[in-house]
């Protein structure tokens, strides 16, 4: 196992609520070379609070053509938000989602990604936060581009009485409704209604 990347808080700055916060730095690793060839990734997310701000990866894209990628939470806590691209007339309009989910997960949860939808992991948990993921492909500036000009996803996830709360981010041009579900509602990358 070797260590793929160091995310520093200077680096996430860009994409918090608040882009003078202060908090754990680094705020996340990224392993790569793990001895279980399953997977490809292991990132670790240290606990903590940014002004309130939980924790978090920074948030990408993947290419249009790219394959599904799979999430394993190990261990902690930990709230996968997820927003699907919207097109107008076959072109993306980065400011516009159509759907946000939130998707609270416990360690054994898998979480198909597919590659309409931006993701980033939180941690919400008092310890760290630990996934592998199978992403294979590597990333390119793209795939951030339009989340950091947009000062992160379609919502900022704080701890509100102990609890996480979504709270909207004035960049986007409409912001649907945030749905909280379960791994068990998003099989295959889809969400199934219950
Ligand atoms: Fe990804």
């Amino acid at each position: 196992m070797k260590v793929g990347s160091i995310r520093k808080l200077e680096e996430l700055k860009s994409v918090l609520k608040d882009t003078h916060a202060i908090g754990p730095d680094p705020v996340y690793w990224v392993f790569s070379e793990l001895s279980d060839l399953n997977w490809a990734n292991m990132t670790v997310i240290a606990p903590g609070s940014y002004s309130g701000e939980y924790p978090k990866t920074f948030g990408h894209y993947h290419p249009e053509d790219a394959a599904d990628e799979t999430y394993h939470l190990v261990e902690g806590e930990g709230v996968l938000m997820i927003q699907k691209k919207h097109t107008e007339n076959g072109v993306w309009v980065p400011d516009m989602v159509d759907e946000v989910y939130l998707i609270k997960a416990k360690p054994g949860d898998e979480i198909i990604i597919k590659p309409q939808w931006g993701h980033a992991w939180s941690n919400t948990g008092k310890g760290p936060f630990v996934s592998y993921d199978n992403w294979r492909s590597g990333h390119t500036k793209a795939d951030y581009e339009a989340i950091e000009k947009l000062q992160g996803l379609a919502y900022y996830l704080v701890e509100e009485n102990g609890e996480p709360k979504p709270v909207p981010n004035p960049n986007y041009k409409n912001l649907p409704e945030v749905v909280w579900i379960t791994e068990e509602q998003f099989q295959g990358g889809v969400f199934y209604k219950h």
